[in-house]
């Protein structure tokens, strides 16, 4: 039986939006494809923050973009910064892109939110760590929002405080649906060299992050990866199954698929000492002593739930609302490179060819 770990902060009911420190943040997108409404939306959405720029090396979505924001439109983050003062970019592209765009970023003094994953790779993580923690470098985000969700922070609270008692294990699931189109409208998504791999670095990395954060860091794993479904379309994984040992010795087990007939409700459940804790969307907590305790998760404005979650909004506005704030955003370097550890050990078992393909590939193009 192992202590909850409790690794990692959530944001204070007193670091809310600081309007005195967040006036006149100017931000800029990079990469506008299918995540970057979201972005955008939120940078419109917030007082003392205004889009300044924004870039894409896809003359179309670049010049639909920069029409649409009335912001002038670069090919590149070098271009962009050269031309135009901004505060912070939100790096929105495919994840062989993640590292060397926020190095550049970060080099410059610019603060960087961006995208999960972390990295492409292990390697590739390292050295946007290195980046983050060299002398003027600015501040990073890693953009994994769930951690905002309503539900999230109660069961996490409630770890924290002490009240559900020590975790047992937990169990993560992602039955998601990915059709062959997903991968044929962006073909990076499914290569080795452009993203890095499939289901675990693009999708279930939310659900790898939520148990890493609340029963601590991932010491062992045991777990294979393979591709199910769509391997005439895509060489990476869209099939994963993981037991793993967190620091403190609680066991969580994990299975996430592409393959399911439809999006279902992420689960995560967490079997504690004195609870059994159901995140399903809500969250639902079943104590020992027979009451049964639920927290919703609040609906959008437009009445619209997203399977992507609803909390970019809450995760962009704190980061803007504290980057004048010296110490690191409370979800960065060490989040990224938890999960990309735990994907890479999987990885390693599975596809031990796979920087062999991701070469060929880049070779080729
Ligand atoms: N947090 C979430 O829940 C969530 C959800 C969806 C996607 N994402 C992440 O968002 C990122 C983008 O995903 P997407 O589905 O929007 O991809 P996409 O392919 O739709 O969009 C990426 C855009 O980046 C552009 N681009 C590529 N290289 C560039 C470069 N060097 N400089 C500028 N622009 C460049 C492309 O032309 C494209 O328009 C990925 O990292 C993905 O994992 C996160």
């Amino acid at each position: 039986m192992s202590e909850t770990s409790t690794s990692g902060t959530t944001p204070s009911a007193d670091s809310d939006t600081n309007v005195a420190s967040t006036a006149h943040i100017r931000a800029a997108v990079i990469g506008c494809g299918d995540i970057s409404a979201v972005h955008l939306a939120a940078i419109a959405a917030r007082p003392g923050t205004r889009l300044v720029a924004i870039a894409d090396t896809d003359a179309g979505r670049r010049e639909a973009a920069s029409a649409t924001h009335a912001v002038p439109g670069f090919a590149t983050l070098t271009e962009l910064l050269d031309a135009v003062e901004v505060d912070v970019v939100h790096v929105t592209t495919p994840h062989s892109e993640h590292a060397p765009l926020a190095i550049e970023a970060l080099r410059r003094g610019v603060n960087v939110l961006l995208e999960k994953p972390f990295a492409h790779s292990l390697e590739a993580g390292r050295e946007l760590a290195d980046a983050v923690a060299a002398p003027g470098a600015g501040k990073l985000a890693l953009c994994f929002q769930n951690r905002y969700n309503t539900p999230v922070r109660a069961l996490f609270d409630r770890l924290r405080s002490g009240e559900l008692g020590a975790i047992r294990g937990a169990v993560g699931t992602v039955l998601w649906h990915r059709t062959a189109d997903y991968y044929r409208d962006r073909p990076w998504r499914g290569t080795w060299a452009g993203g890095g791999g499939g289901l675990l670095m693009n999708q279930a990395i939310h659900t790898l992050d939520l148990l890493q954060w609340m029963l601590g860091p991932v010491e062992q794993v045991s777990g294979s990866a393979s591709t199910r479904s769509l391997g005439d379309v895509i060489e990476v994984e869209d099939t994963a199954e993981m037991v793993l040992t967190h620091a403190g010795g609680a066991q969580s087990v994990f299975f996430a698929t592409l393959a399911n007939s439809r999006n279902a409700a992420i689960e995560i459940q967490l079997e504690t000492e004195h609870a059994v804790a159901t995140l399903r969307g809500d969250l639902t907590i079943e104590w020992a002593d027979g009451r049964v305790e639920t927290v919703a998760e609040p609906v959008t404005a437009t009445g619209e739930r997203s399977y992507w979650g609803v909390s970019h909004e809450l995760l962009i506005d704190h980061f803007h609302s504290t980057l004048a704030d010296p110490e690191p955003f409370w979800i960065g370097v060490d989040a990224g490179l938890d999960t990309l550890t735990t994907i890479n050990a999987v990885y390693d078992a599975s596809f031990p060819d796979r920087a062999a393909l991701a070469a060929v590939k880049e070779t080729a193009e």
